[in-house]
């Protein structure tokens, strides 16, 4: 039986050590104020997350139009610098390392909420979250949207942060991008893997080139959309390998148009992140129902992964890994 100890062992990032391999996945709580403020009740839940060497901090909205639910984290404007700030120093004082989700939810956006007509790659209804129909995007406006990740990331920096991570899961829009079941575009955005995965790679490229390079660089991809007709794994690989070779320091993986949730736990990825572990050089972290110790203490003895998310069991008791390092401990 697998004591365990592996994932308290130390990984060295870029000259940054992460203490131990748990990591709190990204998930919103719908905590912020209504205008995507930080409050105190965010900052709270954060300080009791002990544990993970590494949190990634909940999605935030780079643009207004690209919210998909109430009272998510903003970093669309200056003025959510400050109370960042504050968040990433709450991280700093548990000695974790702190990063943030950046995420714009083109055609999930919540349209009542956000009094804009959804924009998509094309007018394609969410397959995943089945909203309004949204409108195509205009090359001008694909523009605007990679400035505003590359501000959104800068932002994350200025306030403090150890780096950034862009969203590209679980139905989001660049998600919308790469899926063909989304993606019906004729010009440099859609067509081959190449173009699909076209934004996403400007993003990160933009991005690394804003922040510089003394700052993680991470991108939460999505592997397969697992849906017929939708992005494969051997896709999500290809495109895995041109993060790495753009600059990402970390890769974040999970399920693509589908929440992982669509399959049945435990370890409901664990191929997936396998494979793509065997073609990537940069660490990987995987996620997907990890919180029994033998298992992941497996995965990360075989190599399949680096780092292991936890999302869930956070959400439901927030000093659950350190709960898990005490038991593996003893
Ligand atoms: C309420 C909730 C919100 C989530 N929000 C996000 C998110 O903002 N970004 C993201 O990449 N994944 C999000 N996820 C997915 C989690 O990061 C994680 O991948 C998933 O829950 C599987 O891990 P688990 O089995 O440990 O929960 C969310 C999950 C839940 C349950």
């Amino acid at each position: 039986m697998n004591n365990g100890l592996i994932l308290l062992s130390r990984i060295n990032v870029k000259g940054i050590t992460f203490e131990n391999r748990y990591v709190c996945a990204p998930f919103d709580i719908a905590k912020a104020t209504e205008d995507g403020m930080i409050t105190q009740e965010l900052l709270s839940i954060y300080s009791q997350r002990k544990g993970p060497s590494l949190i990634i901090v909940e999605q935030a909205a780079v643009a207004h139009a690209g919210q998909y639910r109430e009272k998510l984290i903003h970093v669309d404007r200056d003025e959510c610098i400050e109370g960042l700030t504050k968040l990433a120093e709450v991280i700093h004082r548990n000695k974790q390392i702190g990063v943030v989700q950046i995420n714009h939810a083109g055609s999930a956006a919540d349209v009542g909420l956000t009094n804009i007509e959804a924009v998509a790659p094309s007018a394609v209804i969410n397959p995943a979250f089945k909203r309004t129909f949204p409108r195509a995007l205009s090359i001008k406006e694909i523009q605007e949207i990679k400035e505003d990740f590359v501000k959104a990331a800068l932002r994350v920096k200025k306030a403090g942060f150890d780096g950034v991570e862009i969203h590209n899961c679980h139905g989001f829009l660049l998600t919308q991008f790469m899926s063909p079941l989304t993606n019906l575009r004729t010009d440099e955005y859609g067509g081959s893997l190449e173009n699909r995965s076209h934004l996403l790679l400007e993003i990160t490229t933009e991005v690394r080139k804003a922040v510089g390079d003394d700052f993680l660089l991470l991108v939460r991809l999505g592997l397969d959309d697992l849906l017929p007709g939708g992005l494969t794994l051997e896709d999500g690989c290809k495109v895995a390998e041109k993060l790495v070779e753009v600059g990402i320091d970390i890769l974040d993986v999970s399920s693509g148009m589908l929440p992982p949730f669509a399959l049945k736990g435990p370890a409901m990825l664990r191929d997936m992140i396998k494979t793509v572990k065997s073609r990537v050089k940069a660490p990987v972290i995987g996620a997907g129902e990890l919180s029994d110790i033998e298992i992941a203490a497996d995965m990360v003895e075989n190599g399949e992964v680096d780092f292991i998310a936890l999302g869930r069991p956070i959400l439901n008791q927030p000093n659950f890994v350190e709960n898990l390092i005490k038991k593996i401990n003893k």
